[in-house]
């Protein structure tokens, strides 16, 4: 039977086969040469995503709403869903998902709390789509940055990437870590002490025989490496303001950095950045993110058609 990702809720990146990941990848590429052409696409006609966002979002927010309308479908959502919609009535994420089903078609959430996808999911029976939840995971940023990869490096094969800053908070690395070490990339984890990768999720991967060099040093890992993925660090997640005082600026890819890493180093962020990437790097010819920040809206045109039933 031919792969269909029709129905499928997207909560953990690991739910995914190499084969649906690349699906979702060829769809994509398709999307993205058709918004090229400026072509009128009807695939989400008659169709409604809703958008439930309980913390902030500019990207992921704004890339899934224009995927959806480009794609002729249209968007409902709760602006401010922390304090406008009925969670601050109490509501459980469980019943909010019964409306789902009964307003949209597929829906997107963002919520502090880490597992809130899956129960807004539990509760839906349409497909629900993870926007981030607390530190878990964001696995359609993963699969929007393994998508970025594929177009600057040409490939997937053969490569090393360098997790770079707040490797025990940020989402954004759990989920991208499990999806490449299925294609065969090695890891540099650069993380001061108090930040470092949890280790379930290192172990879980050393296991499964991916290659893995835990350090502090950025530079090192950068001279041997062909993406580096820098990150925030995560102030909202630290439960004492003076710890992200002290870690804060762990980190600072400066132009003098890049150029003693490796040639051709591909730089990625999933943005927002703070003081992790100084303004020179962004002039540097393999810096991706904003071109990353780009790819989300063929990247999400993809998923969103899919899960709602393109074969
Ligand atoms: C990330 C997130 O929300 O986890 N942002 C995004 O979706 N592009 C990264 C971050 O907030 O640091």
């Amino acid at each position: 039977m031919a792969t269909s990702l029709k129905g499928k809720d997207v909560i953990r990146i690991q739910d995914f086969s190499v084969e649906e990941v690349n699906m979702v990848m060829e769809n994509a590429a398709r999307f993205a040469t058709m918004l090229e052409k400026n072509d009128r696409l009807t695939n989400m006609a008659g169709k409604v995503l809703a958008t439930l966002f309980y913390e902030p979002s500019t990207r992921t927010r704004l890339s899934f709403e224009t995927a959806m309308l480009r794609l002729g479908g249209q968007v409902v959502s709760v602006a401010e869903a922390k304090t406008s919609s009925s969670a601050a009535k109490g509501e459980t994420l469980f019943d909010t998902g019964k409306m789902i089903e009964s307003y949209s078609d597929v829906a997107v959430i963002r919520h502090p709390i880490v597992g809130s996808a899956a129960e807004l999911a539990s509760g839906s029976g349409a497909p629900v789509i993870n926007g981030g939840d607390g530190a878990g995971q964001h696995p359609t940023q993963a699969l929007l940055d393994l998508y970025t990869i594929l177009i600057e490096k040409g490939k997937v094969k053969d490569l090393t990437v360098a997790l770079a800053g707040d490797l025990k908070n940020g989402r954004t690395v759990h989920s991208l870590s499990a999806l490449l070490s299925r294609f065969g990339f090695r890891f540099y984890f650069v993380a001061p002490d108090a930040l470092k990768m949890p280790a379930e999720i290192t172990e879980n991967l050393k296991k499964q025989k991916v290659e893995i060099v835990e350090t502090p040093d950025c530079a090192k890992a950068l001279a041997d490496s062909d993406v580096v993925y820098m990150t925030r660090i995560q102030k909202e997640r630290f439960e004492d303001p003076a710890d992200y005082e002290r870690l804060k600026g762990s980190y600072e890819l400066d132009l003098k950095l890049v150029k003693k890493a490796k040639k051709g180093l591909t730089i990625m962020h999933p943005l927002p950045r703070v003081t992790e990437i100084a303004k020179d790097v962004d002039s540097y010819e393999g810096t991706a993110y904003f071109r990353q920040a780009a790819n989300g809206v063929p990247v999400r045109m993809a998923l969103l058609a899919l899960v709602t039933g393109l074969e």
